[in-house]
């Protein structure tokens, strides 16, 4: 063992308690339960639901040789903040709000992943830029900047641009009285929109199988019965045109059923590389060959000792459902669509992006909205029928308009294939 004298143990000790200090006063804003164990700190930080300060254990007594080692914090010193942020980055990363630390000018130190991801930045590159980079808003409505400009907190305030949600913020000042950084987390209420508007149309759903679909396979039966009584050109009719488009009602019906209440998640270890290059590229290379459309891959190769627990049917429907409005979105230009999978932490994020001519701002919050369509014959179930199904894999779906064309990422979890050895 190391000895230490009392001197240096006791800035051990003033170095670690400021650590503490840190994180106590960054859990205390936090709106919901959480706990969090550091093993280099040995310490445990546990906040539990209706309680305002976190509670601390330590690992270690602080009774060591026969010496009080409590040492008072003297917070006109600096805290080491580079050092603080990146030991806090990957827990935050554990907080599903968004979490961003910036200095006085405005510039990100820190960015959760949860952040990035719904911003659809990459977290690392964030570091260093300026927030209207991550948010790609104008400065005056970032709410991070006004709380600099104010040099005054932010409460609960409610946020209505590109997202929606609560922001908080609060100041930590240099000694000068300058801004040292600036903690603002956005909880976002979007999710909360999207489950009430899918249990309002599981309601309506519920409604139209039973009023609509059982007239339509009553009249359907019927046709069928009469037709062959009919003069030929009425046959024809009910032939090409009448049952196919009673058959169309009932797909939307039972497309839209689906997303009430999707049909049971049979669940098997594929893996993911695998199933895009095979089962997936199988199905697709017929309709690109048809609508000249170039598929490539850039597979993680990581990626192949890990396996995602999913519906294979239910995942291929969800890439088709995406190629088939990559198609519908292509112009006279040639088209490419590129499949991607990045293996990320536990997760496999899957990158669907096509070089079309994207989707318009004004219409990106609302395309995984149950009935919402810019085409003519579009039902406008393709998205939220997908979405549902990536999040009963547990998994989270979402766009992005890059530089050119739509891009989907879905992320999922993945296992860790066990070898035969082990
Ligand atoms: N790759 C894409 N490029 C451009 N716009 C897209 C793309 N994917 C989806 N969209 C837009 O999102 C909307 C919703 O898509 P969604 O798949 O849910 O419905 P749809 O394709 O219109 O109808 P359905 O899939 O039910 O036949 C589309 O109407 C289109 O405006
Ligand atoms: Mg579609």
């Amino acid at each position: 063992m190391v000895d230490l004298s009392y001197q240096q143990l006791k800035e051990r000790i003033t170095q670690l308690e400021k650590e503490v200090e840190f994180y106590k006063s960054f859990v205390k804003e936090l709106s919901f339960p959480f706990q969090f164990t550091d093993y280099t700190l040995e310490m445990r930080m546990e906040k539990r639901r209706g309680q305002k300060e976190p509670t601390i254990t330590s690992f270690v007594s602080q009774e060591k040789n026969g010496v009080n080692l409590q040492v008072h914090i003297d917070p006109s010193t600096d805290l080491p903040f580079e050092r603080l942020e990146a030991f806090l980055a990957p827990i935050l990363d554990l907080v599903p709000h968004h979490i961003v630390f910036v200095d006085g000018n405005g510039i990100i130190t820190l960015c959760n992943l949860q952040a990035a991801n719904d911003t659809g930045m990459d977290r690392d590159a964030m570091i260093g830029k300026h927030i209207r980079e991550l948010l790609q808003l104008p400065d005056e409505a970032i709410i991070t900047l006004k709380s600099i400009e104010m040099n005054e907190p932010i409460y609960n305030q409610e946020v209505l641009d590109r997202y929606y949600g609560i922001i908080n913020t609060r100041l930590i000042h240099n000694e000068d009285g300058s801004i040292k950084r600036v903690i603002s987390m956005f909880q976002s209420l979007n999710m909360m929109k999207e489950t009430e508007k899918l249990a309002v149309a599981g309601r309506i759903a519920a409604g139209i199988a039973h009023e609509i679909r059982n007239p339509l396979t009553t009249v359907r039966g019927y046709l069928q019965f009469f037709k062959n009584d009919l003069p030929d050109r009425i046959i024809s009719l009910i032939d090409k045109l009448l049952i196919p488009e009673l058959d169309r009602a009932n797909s939307i019906i039972t497309d839209f059923l689906n997303i009430a209440k999707p049909a049971e998640v049979k669940t098997e270890k594929i893996n993911i590389n695998e199933f895009l290059m095979e089962d997936l590229g199988l199905l697709l290379r017929s309709e690109a060959l048809l609508h000249d459309i170039e598929v490539d891959y850039d597979l993680d190769e990581r990626l192949n000792s890990y396996d995602v627990e999913a519906d294979r049917n239910q995942l291929l429907q969800v890439f088709l459902n995406l190629f088939h409005n990559a198609i519908e979105a292509k112009t006279e230009k040639a088209m490419c669509v590129f499949v991607s999978s990045k293996l990320h932490n536990n997760l496999v994020q899957i990158y669907f992006r096509d070089d079309g001519p994207g989707i318009p701002p004004t219409i990106i919050d609302h395309i995984f909205d149950p009935f919402f369509s810019t085409k003519e014959t579009g039902t406008g179930l393709g998205l939220s029928l997908s979405r549902k199904i990536i999040e009963l894999h547990k998994g989270t779906m979402k766009v992005q308009n890059g530089d050119v064309g739509a891009c989907f990422i879905i992320e999922l979890p993945v296992i860790k294939r066990e070898t035969a050895s082990s």
